[in-house]
């Protein structure tokens, strides 16, 4: 069986862990948040008092404290674990300070480079499904499979909205509307690696379609490519 790579990319909130997880887990494949690195970054600069355009202190920091994956027991039973150095920020880097902050950190070339560096290394074996915004056009150009997964921003709010309600997260919908439609702003306006998708890219729009229904699609992909 061949070992490809699968890039999941689209806009926040727009169902591609959950998808990215469900797919690496059918086939036997890593999965790599690639965003929950970018939190991390972002996490490290504002626990640390680092101007959080100082991309050399923050490349600095993700030298000092590096990051690492694992899994563990979490609150919703099985999952992955995010840490820095020794220390578990699964939760911490999903916090609104760390969230209304990593477009700015993401934006740093710096810090992409030693990021997409490591997300490279980390892919190098194949047999990966790695989710972000610039996985199909930077970070894996060649990669076998490339989905960009769409959908509207009430949607996306709404299941924002609802994953918060299930976490005991108090929010409110208008507010994460607008926090997503600011975000997926500054993500596609930045300078380097803007989110887009590839020319070769599958554009798949998920509005009203069932998370059942977007792994199933990819997972076909996927086996169409693998028995090849
Ligand atoms: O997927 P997420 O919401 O956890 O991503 C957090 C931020 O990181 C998001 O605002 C954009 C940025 N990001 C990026 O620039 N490149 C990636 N490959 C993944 C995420």
């Amino acid at each position: 069986m061949k070992n490809i790579r699968i890039a999941i990319d689209g806009p926040a909130s727009s169902g591609k862990s959950t998808v990215a997880k469900s797919i690496a887990k059918n086939l036997g494949y890593t999965y790599l948040d690639t965003g929950a690195m970018y939190r991390c970054a972002t996490y490290l600069a504002l626990q640390n008092g680092v101007t959080l355009t100082d991309q050399e202190a923050i490349v600095e920091l993700l030298k000092e404290y590096p990051i690492s994956f694992g899994h563990g027991e979490g609150h919703q039973g099985k999952e992955q674990l995010v840490f820095l150095a020794d220390v578990d920020v699964t939760h911490p880097i999903r916090d609104n300070q760390v969230t209304n902050n990593v477009s700015v950190v993401s934006a740093l070339p710096l810090v992409r480079e030693a990021l997409v560096d490591l997300q490279r290394q980390i892919a190098q074996k194949g047999g990966i499904v790695m989710d972000g915004r610039d996985i199909g056009t930077v970070v894996l150009p060649d990669a076998e499979l490339k989905i960009f997964l769409i959908a509207s921003a009430q949607e996306r709010a709404q299941r924002r909205f609802k994953e918060n309600q299930e976490k005991g997260i108090a929010s409110d919908f208008e507010t994460l509307k607008q926090e997503i439609a600011a975000r997926d702003y500054k993500d596609s306006h930045r300078e380097v690696s803007p989110l887009k998708p590839a020319d070769d890219a599958i554009i798949f729009d998920t509005t009203g379609v069932s998370i059942e229904g977007v792994v199933n699609f990819i997972l076909e992909k996927s086996k169409e490519i693998i028995d090849k």
